[in-house]
């Protein structure tokens, strides 16, 4: 009966632990969108690191992480901050960029299931 106790709590510890971790990191909660989207120089280098091109940042380096889950995901483990950037982000690159966008769909989102979502509430 201990080791079930034992294990019942070991278990409940992870599930809490998965829970808590369910958010993206909020570290680069403070990302600066408009600075790179207003830089050409700037945004060519962040689209150079997504499609393996270019060197990244830490910033660049972690978006990549994030990014094939985000879409996977609708962004549901996007913070609402994150959320709003990554939707700005997509609008911008679907306007002004969008070659980029979709060589970048292309490697991020092969089945086309987000660009989907996308075109509903692009229209
Ligand atoms: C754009 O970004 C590049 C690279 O970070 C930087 O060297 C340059 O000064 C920036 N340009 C402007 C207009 O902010
Ligand atoms: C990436 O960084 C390395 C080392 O700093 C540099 O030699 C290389 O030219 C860079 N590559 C690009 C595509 O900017
Ligand atoms: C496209 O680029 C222009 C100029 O940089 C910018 O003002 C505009 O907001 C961009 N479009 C979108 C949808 O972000």
């Amino acid at each position: 009966m201990v080791h079930l106790n034992l294990f019942v709590v070991v278990v409940a510890s992870l599930v809490c632990f998965t829970l808590a971790q369910e958010k993206y990191s909020t570290k680069y909660e403070n990302f600066d969108v408009d600075k790179v989207l207003n830089n050409d120089s700037l945004l060519t280098s962040y689209i150079n690191c997504l499609l393996d091109e270019g060197n990244c940042t830490e910033e660049g380096q972690a978006l990549k992480r994030i990014l094939p889950d985000a879409l996977k995901t609708n962004c549901g483990k996007c913070t609402d901050a994150q959320k709003l950037k990554i939707e700005k982000i997509m609008k911008f690159l679907i306007k002004n960029r969008s070659i980029d966008f979709d060589r970048l769909t292309a490697k991020y989102d092969p089945s086309g299931e987000y660009k989907k979502k996308l075109e509903k509430f692009s229209a």
